[in-house]
């Protein structure tokens, strides 16, 4: 049984789990998006560029204007995003005894997401500019220095008003006056005239007046301001929460009770299945279903690209393990592990620390054998309010992005590619008080290591396990409701009783990783360009994509030297076809050598061949072999055709 997953990969490697600062985002509010939006990043904009233009990366409806969020991927993206799925599928499944996979439908039962707390939870606290009513996230706000000027409120500037109504012949409204205070920020230096104007609209606004004067104006400067809009500096309103879900209806009937979501996540219908793929799949505890799939949510700022978009997909694991009291039961102690090292083959004796720790480096290991270094790559641990209540660890794998911030000591730190969580039997125990159905398992070796146990023990693990239960089955109850709190007593003690029988509630550990994110970064990765100025001094600069063969969208180009010679065409097109069956490959007959090299190192291909005249025997000895061009070095070797296939494979698997 091989349960290390990663076939690829060196022995077991350190890694240091640094603790990391999140950056901080600038938002913007608008459904059409312009193309190259993260402008002033040069580098992004090259790259938003090159997926354009090599047919990586499209705006969703850009004939129309586009649509903010949504990305559609070219013919070179639509292979590398094929690529990617397969070798995650390929390694987190096919590779591994101990998980099967699961394809579940987008649209469930929105009982799912009341279970799994995305209903009333699911939110970003969002404010709003009232002058331009644009919304931006609470949390996402830059910083601004400036001078402030209060207002306590407004009453019409009579002269103004009058003359208005009289010129426009219309009968005049009575006095009104909206005392409402308000304020607005300004950069130093700026006249407070730019502040009335800002106020006068909000008054206006608000009060519905025409010719608003300002009362009881009050300056004061102030730094880090957070409470400010970046675009007016007109006071924010008061955060609300926004939650993200996209809603529709199902059936023909637009009402309450026809709500559905489109699935947030992809790992709810894993938790949904658990008991169908646990009794059909012969699997046992520990063991994990793995789902690939997309997943929508409404976000308020869409940025930078493909990172933050509406809809994506995920690539997610929810990996069952036995609660650490279950395996003190059966293996008498629970391992202890290092936060920094692979744990290496998992052992019966594993609780949920080794476990978190085995993902997270079995994640690394999967970016290292696709081409991300662990030089390219972050770590931070959730802590604090950061980490959800129920979850025990969370840590996230970070990519250096080319808008990654930098944190203090000037260090690029790196934007979430993945989050490994530790999410103890919280979805399983939702999803069991929601739908009443029981998520709690059978374990025979558990029965048997129960009944061996001193009484004393027995009490003391069964208390710890009834404790645990408790906790999760009050939180959230209100002090005074000791109906729910008895029952939850009541629960908890047949919970914990279940251990003699052999019953429990599996924890879980979730690597949840992005594939756009991930395909965002290889291509952010792989970009290199060189510019090479000539004799008459112009200046050309040149493209080349270096993704992993293994993600590589082509994988070989095959080339005849030229067009006009049958023969060459005719041998150079019976090694695309010999290929073709195992790999992507691409014909290019177009234009001097060079050029077509050109087109395909920009394209990311690693392999190039050539059919030349001594394919076809000028110099005998070497009949029926070709020339590979290596794209990161330009070297060149002979190979025979018929080795072609033996060469290449193990090189893109
Ligand atoms: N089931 C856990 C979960 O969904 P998450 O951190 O919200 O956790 C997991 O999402 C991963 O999905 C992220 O690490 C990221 O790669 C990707 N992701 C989340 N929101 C995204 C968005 N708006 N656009 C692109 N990828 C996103």
């Amino acid at each position: 049984m091989n349960q290390s997953g990663c076939h690829w990969t060196s022995p077991i490697a350190v890694t240091t789990i640094a603790v990391t600062i999140l950056t901080t985002r600038v938002a913007s509010q608008t459904l059409h998006a312009p193309m190259a939006e993260p402008k002033e990043i040069p580098l992004m904009e090259k790259i938003v560029s090159l997926c354009k233009r090599r047919g990586f990366i499209f705006q969703s409806s850009e004939i129309y204007g586009g649509i903010n969020g949504f990305w559609d991927y070219g013919p070179l993206g639509a292979e590398l995003k094929r690529n990617v799925k397969e070798l995650w599928w390929n390694i987190m499944t096919r590779q591994r005894d101990d998980v099967v996979g699961l394809e579940a439908t987008i649209i469930m039962s929105p009982e799912i997401w009341k279970a799994s707390g995305h209903v009333d939870t699911f939110a970003d606290l969002m404010v709003e500019d009232p002058i331009t009513n644009k919304r931006y996230r609470a949390d996402q706000i830059e910083p601004q220095n400036g001078v402030v000027y209060y207002y306590s409120g407004v009453i019409e500037d009579r002269a103004k008003y009058d003359e208005y109504y009289q010129t426009n012949q219309i009968v005049q409204a009575t006095d009104e006056k909206f005392d409402g205070p308000f304020s607005v920020l300004i950069p130093k230096g700026k006249p407070r005239e730019s502040a009335e104007r800002i106020a006068q609209q909000y008054y206006a606004k608000k009060a519905v007046l025409k010719f608003p004067q300002l009362e009881g104006e009050r300056a004061e400067a102030v730094e880090n301001s957070t409470l400010f809009s970046p675009e007016t500096g007109a006071r924010l309103t008061e955060p609300r929460p926004f939650n993200l879900m996209f809603k529709t209806y199902v059936g023909p009937i637009e009402s309450e009770d026809s709500i559905a979501y489109l699935r947030p996540e992809t790992a709810q219908a894993i938790f949904a299945q658990f008991k169908n793929i646990l009794e059909t799949s012969r699997q046992k505890v520990p063991f994990g279903i793995a789902q690939i799939g997309k997943a929508f949510r409404n976000e308020v700022t869409p940025r930078n690209f493909t990172f933050r978009s509406r809809e994506f997909e995920q690539m997610e694991l929810e990996f069952f393990i036995k609660p650490d009291v279950v395996v003190e039961v059966i293996s008498g102690t629970v391992a202890k592990v290092s936060e920094t090292e692979h744990p290496g083959e998992p052992q019966p004796n594993w609780g949920w620390q080794a476990w978190h720790q085995y993902w997270v480096e079995e994640r690394v290991r999967f970016y290292e054998g696709i081409g991300l270094s662990r030089d390219t790559l972050g770590f931070h641990r959730q802590f604090g309010p950061e980490l959800a209540h129920y979850a025990r660890a969370c840590i996230d794998i970070l990519f250096k992005f080319p808008f990654s911030k930098r944190d203090n000591q000037g260090k690029v730190v790196g934007d979430e590619l993945e989050g490994i969580a530790a999410r103890s039997d919280f979805d399983l125990s939702q999803h069991e008080r929601f739908s009443g159905k029981s998520m709690s398992i059978f374990d025979e070796e558990l029965r048997t290591a129960w009944a061996k146990l001193d009484d004393a023990r027995k009490t003391e693990l069964s208390k710890r396990y009834h404790d645990a239960r408790y906790i999760y089955l009050t939180t959230g109850l209100p002090d005074e409701d000791q109906a729910s709190r008895d029952q939850a007593a009541k629960d908890a003690k047949e919970d914990a009783e279940g251990l003699a029988k052999g019953q429990y509630i599996p924890h879980v550990i979730e690597p949840s990783a992005g594939v756009d994110r991930l395909i965002l970064a290889l291509i952010a990765n792989a970009y290199s360009e060189v510019t090479e100025t000539d004799d008459k001094g112009k200046s050309e600069t040149r493209v080349t994509m270096k993704f992993h063969p293994r993600v590589a969208p082509v994988k070989v180009g095959v080339f005849p030297l030229l067009k006009n010679k049958p023969e060459l065409v005719a041998k150079a097109r019976q090694v695309y076809e010999l290929l073709r069956p195992h790999l992507k490959a691409f014909y290019d007959d177009g234009g001097a050598i060079g050029r077509r090299y050109a087109r395909q190192d920009e394209a990311g291909t690693p392999f190039c061949l050539t059919i030349d005249f001594d394919t076809l025997g000028e110099k005998p000895e070497l009949l029926n072999t070709v020339t590979i061009r290596h794209r990161d070095d330009g070297k060149q070797e002979r190979i025979a055709i018929s080795e072609l296939l033996n060469w290449l494979l193990p090189k893109i698997r």
